[in-house]
């Protein structure tokens, strides 16, 4: 057992060092696009009859902090016309993008290259028009695909295990998706994808008076098992691999058990599982080292884990203009910016207001879900915020990593407290502008914003302790991403996630000299540069019509 951990460890580390992007070298790729295979950002189950669920009519109410209080919003019940409104908060087509010849689709959730590889499942009790089964959400149809029908006595057993109404959820990865264009380094970015696709989840339940729950102890097999991939025939490498499960309940609900029994799981494996899934793209490249990785940091069976969310009794730090967007349109209005321009600012306030919304408190979503203690801190590239230094800054995001940042990081850096209210630090005062766009593999959107930064992550010692906490802590800063995104359009700016930067000379730039911490992501807020050229186009608009699922773009340019 020991060895077999050994080895997955060396596994998980080998695949981040040879994932990194150097100066003198990016992570290996195929270094071209082949568009002839680009892989359909749409997954469909044939051979099954898609239940179209109802688009919202009216947004769900709530202000800007409704999104995180979970005392804001009065419990719905479990409908599909609740479920739907779910789905669509968080995993639905926002909009289409075009220019003259082509269009494509965009999501509450962000991707990478917009490439998608996170899917969503549901087991859900039988409601009204709904029987009790297990479905993949169809995004672009808006609609539930059935797999498999559970016997009547399942869910009862599973509420009863679960000591609540309410459903299952579980996202999965389609890893070529994303290996299409990045190649190696895709199985992070897939990882990143996975965490702005869980805080999404979390952020719209919320708005319905939910909560998301992780559920930590059920195994990658196990979730595998449930979703039916056991029996489902994949086109060669195009499997779909379980991420995670959570339990989705009334948000007041307490001590939800974090795993399932072995009973409940062997249930699932006498279902009858039907529907193939489509084909996305005709030939394939084998990046091998993805496989390798999946498989050493997919989570086994293991203890449950309680976990407490520090207990944050200090309200939110609010700017002193309230942001007036609803929270819904907040989340419908998030985009990625493309482009800064250079010369706005925001104020201090409210870029506090930002960073502290990325802090784990008990009773708010999305960090209260449930995953491990915080392990992941922001590096601050300050550019433009009125009222600070521009300059190199540090917020802690777990107060028991200062001492050993302190020591490792370089001398001269000066860990000087900026506000009372947060544990944010100046390290070094100075232009940062191009120092940050040439980390971020020279992209000007993380010099011309207001601030870009860094996710420095406690590293070695996490892997060590268990390899599929690799995982986990790019689900982190993914989570940590959504909340940016959000906080953003509610600030009135824009942000972007970065996934392309080089590794090492972030660490140089901290004077780190060995793997404890690592840089994990980057993102970028500021004042966005529209570009003129797009067309937006309402979401849903290829539904007015009747669709059927053969109707399905087969690329993702329709
Ligand atoms: C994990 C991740 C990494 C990303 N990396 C970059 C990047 O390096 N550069 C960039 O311009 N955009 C990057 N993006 C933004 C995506 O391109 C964007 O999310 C996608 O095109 C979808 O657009 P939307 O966010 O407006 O829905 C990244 C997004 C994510 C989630």
């Amino acid at each position: 057992m020991k060895t077999q951990i050994d080895s997955a460890v060396s596994e998980t580390l080998l695949y981040h060092e040879q994932t990194k992007h150097h100066y003198h070298r990016y992570a290996r790729s195929a270094g071209f696009m082949d568009w002839a295979n680009q892989p359909n950002p749409f997954r469909c189950y044939e051979g099954v009859t898609a239940v179209r669920l109802p688009l919202l009519q009216k947004d769900p109410a709530g202000e800007h902090l409704a999104l995180y209080e979970r005392s804001r919003s009065v419990s719905r019940d479990f409908t599909s016309e609740t479920i739907g409104a779910f789905l669509e908060l968080s995993l639905g087509l926002s909009a289409w993008k075009s220019i003259p010849g082509n269009s494509w689709a965009l999501r509450m959730n962000p991707s990478s290259g917009n490439l998608h590889p996170t899917e969503g499942y549901l087991i859900l009790p039988a409601l009204p028009g709904v029987i009790a089964g297990v479905f993949h959400y169809n995004s672009y149809l808006h609609a539930l695909e059935p797999r498999a029908e559970l016997p009547e006595t399942l869910w009862p057993q599973i509420k009863q295990h679960l000591h609540s109404d309410g459903f299952l959820v579980a996202l999965t990865s389609i890893f070529w998706r994303e290996a299409w264009k990045y190649g190696e380094r895709a199985f992070r970015y897939c990882q990143h994808d996975v965490g702005h696709a869980l805080a999404a989840l979390s952020f719209s339940a919320n708005l319905l008076g939910w909560k998301v729950t992780w559920l930590n102890a059920v195994s990658d097999e196990e979730i595998g098992r449930l979703m039916g991939f056991d029996q489902t025939q994949w086109p060669e490498f195009e499997s779909e691999h379980p991420e995670l499960l959570c339990f989705v309940h009334r948000s007041g609900e307490q001590g939800i058990p974090r795993d399932l029994s072995r009973e409940i799981v062997s249930e699932f494996s006498g279902l009858r599982f039907q529907g193939w899934p489509n084909r996305l793209s005709r030939d394939h490249v084998d990046w091998e080292i993805i496989s390798r990785v999946a498989e050493a940091t997919a989570t086994p069976k293991h203890e449950e884990a309680a976990l407490t969310v520090p207990v944050r009794p200090r309200p939110f730090y609010a700017p002193p203009t309230q942001c007036g967007i609803p929270a819904a349109q907040i989340i419908r209005q998030r985009r990625s910016a493309v482009a800064f321009d250079g010369v706005s600012s925001i104020t201090k306030d409210q870029f506090c207001a930002m960073l502290d919304k990325t802090l784990p408190r008990d009773g708010s979503a999305p960090f209260d879900l449930g995953l491990t203690a915080s392990c992941v801190h922001l590096l601050l590239f300050v550019h433009r915020v009125t009222g600070l230094e521009p300059g190199l800054y540090f917020l802690l995001r777990a107060e028991r990593d200062l001492p050993a940042l302190q020591q490792k990081c370089h001398r001269h850096f000066l860990w000087r407290p900026v506000v009372e209210t947060l544990s944010l630090y100046l390290l070094q005062t100075g232009d940062f502008q191009s120092t940050a766009a040439s980390v971020s593999c020279g992209q000007a959107i993380a010099g011309e914003s207001a601030f870009s930064l860094g996710m420095i992550a406690r590293f070695r010692e996490e892997v060590e302790t268990a390899p599929y906490r690799y995982r986990q802590l790019f689900w982190e800063t993914g989570m940590i991403g959504q909340v940016l995104y959000l906080e953003a359009e509610a600030a009135g700016v824009r942000a972007t996630g970065i996934g392309c930067f080089f590794d090492d000379p972030v660490h140089e730039l901290m004077g780190l000299p060995d793997d404890a911490f690592q840089s994990l992501y980057h993102f970028t807020v500021g004042s966005p540069r529209d570009d003129a050229r797009l067309a937006t186009l309402a979401a849903y608009r290829h539904l007015e019509a009747p669709v059927r699922s053969e109707a399905m773009p087969r690329h993702p340019l329709v």
